[in-house]
């Protein structure tokens, strides 16, 4: 084969694989096949100079930037957005912007996650990249061309049709998958250099290195979500122009034809947004027309036409003031961070979790250090690292003391466990945090008893176990202090209605090892009886799915303990529900009408469809109202836009597995 022919195809096989690895995310070479075809082409390009063009993969990484970035003006302005927190304020922005059309017209937005890293505008001319720039004032910003070029999700040349304009400004969001986050921050970490706070920061120190051989090394990813110049009509038909010329596109946006069911699409966002593997911090919402968005128009930096909704920031930065050692209701003694108070992901945040001592010292955490605080969610806050540029002179390391801060016990460390215990297995800690934890809302959830009150009732000698909750009376609970009848009988109605939640909650209530809500679950849906599972077998519980060996030693040392079994003698005499109601094992996505579309990487459609309905869900074929999740392989058509029309939830391949693996 003639050497230009050759070249030619090699670069577009490597075009064609990273499309596949860094788009679609679905590798169809090997690293070897691929490096191969690589070397082979860097061969006959090393022969050939003449036939090297800017386009080829080849030529991604480029020599360094002499003298800084220089500035560059955008040939559309770059806009920002306002931003919304609440369905209130989303009401409001769909009065605005129908106040501001025709009476009577028909609004349509364009739901999107926003992605959590730097704006950026990638200038195509006649199918290539000539300029990138990040979005700087809105006007002018900084020429990254060289460094947007490693970016193996953005396309040197684009898959070209007849429809290609001679002039694209795609605009898009430079990232840092969670994961390669992670990774960069572990190695900077072992190499003694100063960790990115977030993977914001860590996107926007790679992008601004002046050797682009830095930032080749960095796992960056582009998302495209607007043309400034060389858009459609609508915009969702811009996305998906954008999507067939090779770049990667939010597969998650929706077209809807209400400010509700895009609201909606908000609150679904926010349940997923732990499970993707890049951060968002919030959801965009779009009028789909470009006509009503030129009518429209912006006011200063914002359109009209647009708003974030921003999800509640899930880091912060506080001082650390001291460190409390508590112990728990396994003998575990946990040191725990008092901070001053910060607002965080919608509450305000006091303590967070140190995990152990060795997260303390591997971490560098000092008492008085200013640290990241992170909270996701309903999540348990933690601290994430410290700021030791920031550390204050009298800052002082944290020592470990010897005995247990509850009883005095000397405290132990099992072999080859990051944790110390308690070994005493009378110490007061074990009995209050076990109470605390059976009243607690994933648990017996008893309103009204929280830890003043256990902390009164076992000062006054009313209480031992869970049991002796069902014994109190009127009258033992009004002479508590701060406690007058009518609290007293609302939290003995309280206790009342905790006995009827079933053996589930139970279960995880008792505080069993190992047995979390998810195991309790699980056991109470298989076993439906305390009868039964008090008799359960070791190969009962590991045949039940997600339930490993530890679960049912543990299981099983705890129902031939004879105090447990006493407890529960106890419980199930004042009348505390013992048997659970409710699907089967397996029926998590009982009701649940799954569509697959396009073809899946991992699965063959067969098998995915066999996966939901194992899991209780139905499938079908059509996309309508009723249909619960699309999951949307590669090239998927006509039934994925007819989910986005109709606001149907999509789901990608894996976040279909996840869903299912839960
Ligand atoms: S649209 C008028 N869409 O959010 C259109 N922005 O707060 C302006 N962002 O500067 C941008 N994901 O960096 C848009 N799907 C998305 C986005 C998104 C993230 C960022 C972008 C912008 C900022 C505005």
């Amino acid at each position: 084969m003639p050497v230009r022919e050759e070249i030619a195809k090699l670069r577009e096989q490597i075009r064609a694989h990273e499309y596949s690895y860094y788009v679609l995310d679905a590798p169809t070479v090997t690293d070897d096949e691929y490096d191969r075809l690589m070397r082979r082409l860097k061969e006959l390009e090393a022969e050939r100079p003449d036939l090297i063009t800017p386009d080829s993969p080849t030529q991604r990484v480029g020599g360094m930037v002499a003298g800084g970035f220089e500035q560059v003006v955008h040939l559309a302005p770059l806009l920002s957005l306002s931003n919304v927190f609440s369905r209130e304020d989303l009401t409001a922005f769909d009065a605005r912007v129908r106040a501001g059309l025709p009476e009577d017209e028909q609004i349509e937005y364009v739901v999107e996650p926003k992605i959590d890293g730097l704006a950026c505008s990638l200038v195509y001319e006649n199918g290539l990249l000539v300029r990138a720039a990040t979005r700087g004032d809105g006007t002018a910003g900084e020429n990254v061309t060289s460094n947007i070029r490693t970016i193996k999700s953005i396309p040197l040349s684009l898959y070209q049709s007849a429809e290609t304009p001679a002039v694209l400004d795609v605009r898009g969001e430079v990232y840092m998958p969670k994961k390669a986050f992670a990774r960069l921050n572990a190695e900077r970490e072992a190499a003694g250099e100063a960790e990115f706070a977030n993977p914001r920061n860590a996107a926007a120190g790679s992008l601004r290195q002046l050797d682009p051989a830095v930032t080749a090394k960095r796992t960056l990813a582009f998302f495209a979500y607007a043309a400034g110049v060389g858009a459609k009509d609508k915009h969702a038909d811009t996305l998906r122009f954008l999507t067939g010329m090779g770049f990667k596109v939010s597969q998650g946006y929706n077209t809807v034809d209400s400010i509700d069911k895009a609201a909606d699409l908000v609150d679904s966002w926010a349940k997923r947004r732990n499970m993707l593997d890049f951060e968002i911090d919030g959801v965009v919402i779009k009028v789909n027309s470009v006509r009503q968005q030129a009518i429209l128009g912006v006011t200063g930096k914002d359109p009209r036409w647009a708003v974030a909704y921003k999800f509640p920031a899930e880091e912060a930065e506080t001082l650390l003031e001291d460190i409390i050692l508590r112990v728990g209701r396994t003998g575990v003694v946990t040191p725990a961070a008092v901070l001053s108070p910060v607002r965080l992901a919608g509450s305000t945040v006091r303590r967070a979790t140190l995990h152990n001592a060795d997260f303390i010292s591997q971490k560098d955490i000092m008492v008085g250090d200013y640290v990241i605080i992170h909270k996701a969610g309903d999540i348990i806050p933690e601290v994430v690292r410290s700021l030791p540029d920031k550390r204050p002179a009298d800052a002082r390391p944290f020592v470990m003391p010897e005995d247990c801060p509850e009883c005095g016990t000397p405290i132990i460390r099992p072999e080859g466990e990051a944790a110390w215990r308690c070994p005493n297995p009378h110490c007061p800690a074990l009995g209050r945090e076990g109470l605390i934890h059976y009243v607690s809302r994933g648990a017996m959830d008893i309103e009204g008893v929280g830890e003043k009150v256990l902390f009164a009732l076992l000062g006054a000698g009313l209480l031992r176990d869970p049991a002796d909750l069902y014994a109190l009376t009127k009258e033992e609970v009004a002479n508590l202090e701060r406690m007058g009848d009518k609290s007293a009988e609302n939290m003995l109605a309280a206790i009342e209605m905790s006995k009827g939640r079933g053996l589930s909650r139970l279960l995880f209530a008792l505080g069993i090892r190992q047995v979390g809500e998810k195991a309790a679950k699980t056991l109470a849906r298989h076993f439906r009886s305390m009868d039964a599972f008090l008799a359960a077998t070791e190969e009962e519980i590991t045949s039940l799915p997600d339930m490993g060996p530890k679960i049912a030693e543990s299981v099983v040392t705890w129902v031939s303990l004879p105090a447990n079994l006493e407890l529960v003698e106890r419980l199930k005499a004042a009348g505390v529900l013992m048997t659970e109601e409710g699907p089967s094992v397996g029926d998590k996505f009982s009701g649940k009408t799954f569509v697959f579309t396009g073809t899946l990487e991992k699965l063959t459609r067969p098998e995915a469809e066999a996966m939901a309905e194992a899991l209780g869900a139905k499938t079908s074929s059509s996309v309508s109202k009723k249909t619960s999740y699309v999951v949307a392989g590669k090239e998927a058509g006509g039934k994925l836009d007819k989910a986005q029309q109709l606001g149907v939830p999509v789901l990608s391949e894996e976040e279909f597995l996840l869903l299912a693996g839960e």
